[in-house]
């Protein structure tokens, strides 16, 4: 086991109002560590803070707004040192070639890409003045697979994702020498609210408790990129290594086969 969540952590998790980040914080709860769990829906955070109110302090929090985010920073301040900060709020808007309409691709990238900076004005500090104090201090950033192929509708959340990861790529290389690791979680399909509204098949969809345990494990083992389901994320990886022309034509003729069937469905 690494030093990482080894012992009791004090844990800022952002999105935790559902899907990955809620189940990853009942993972986290369980394991008896204390977290700040941020979103923008009180209620949903309330009624996971009641899984142990001693341990689990919710804020709301837009990640896009910074008055909100300086907002949390003196509750953040006041749980102890922050060992870890799960940066996981996220959306997933897909575009309409047909209706193209360039508010799609900016609401990703606002939410996935500038939302996330945004939290590193506070977290980044803190965790800082954690390593200062001989403490294990770790970033993780929840991006995706998705970007590893260029899926027809996903121009927007794939941009994010992949602007993201480079971000997050980007950090660990300045933030190495402080001693502050920066993880990247690269799902595949998880069954969540945000996918439940997708109307095409997802393959080796996976459960949010399942990427839970998934996500915890990996940080247990001190993995600084944790990508899941492997038979997904090494299907994506095979066929990235393609040759451009080959990729092109797959994704045309799968962007093809999913809006005759849109058409089809009505
Ligand atoms: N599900 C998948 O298949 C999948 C695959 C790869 C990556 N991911 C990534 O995993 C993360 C979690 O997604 P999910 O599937 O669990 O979806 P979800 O159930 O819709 O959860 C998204 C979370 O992000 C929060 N959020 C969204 N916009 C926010 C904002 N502006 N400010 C603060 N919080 C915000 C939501 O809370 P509020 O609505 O309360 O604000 C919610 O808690 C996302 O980054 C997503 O891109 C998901």
């Amino acid at each position: 086991m690494s030093e990482r969540l080894g012992t009791a952590s004090n844990i800022w998790i952002t999105g935790a109002s559902s899907g990955i980040g809620e189940a990853v914080t009942r993972a986290l709860v369980d394991q008896g560590h204390r977290l700040v769990i941020t979103g923008r829906r009180q209620d949903a955070l309330d009624g996971l803070s009641a899984l142990a109110p001693e341990r689990v302090v919710a804020a709301q929090a837009d990640t896009t707004s910074r008055d909100d985010l300086l907002g949390i920073s003196s509750a953040l301040e006041a749980h102890g040192d922050l060992n870890m900060a799960i940066l996981n709020a996220g959306t997933c808007e897909y575009l309409e070639i047909a209706d193209y309409d360039s508010t799609v691709i900016e609401n990703n990238i606002n939410t996935n890409v500038v939302g996330t900076a945004r939290c590193l004005d506070i977290a980044l500090p803190a965790l800082r003045r954690t390593v200062a104090k001989g403490q294990p201090a770790t970033l993780v950033i929840v991006s995706s697979s998705a970007w590893w192929f260029p899926f027809g509708r996903a121009e927007g959340y794939g941009a994010s994702k992949a602007a993201l990861t480079y971000f997050a790529h980007a950090l660990r290389a300045d933030l190495a020498p402080e001693g502050i690791d920066v993880v990247v979680v690269s799902p595949g399909f998880v069954k969540t609210p945000l996918t439940d509204r997708n109307d095409f098949p997802m393959p080796f969809l996976v459960s949010a408790e399942d990427a839970a345990s998934r996500i915890v494990t990996g940080l247990l083992k001190g993995r600084n990129e944790i990508a899941f389901p492997k038979r997904f994320t090494w299907t994506l990886k095979a066929l990235s290594a393609l040759p451009q022309g080959l990729i092109d034509r797959m994704a045309a003729s799968m962007s093809r086969k999913s809006r005759n069937e849109q058409e089809t469905n009505g």
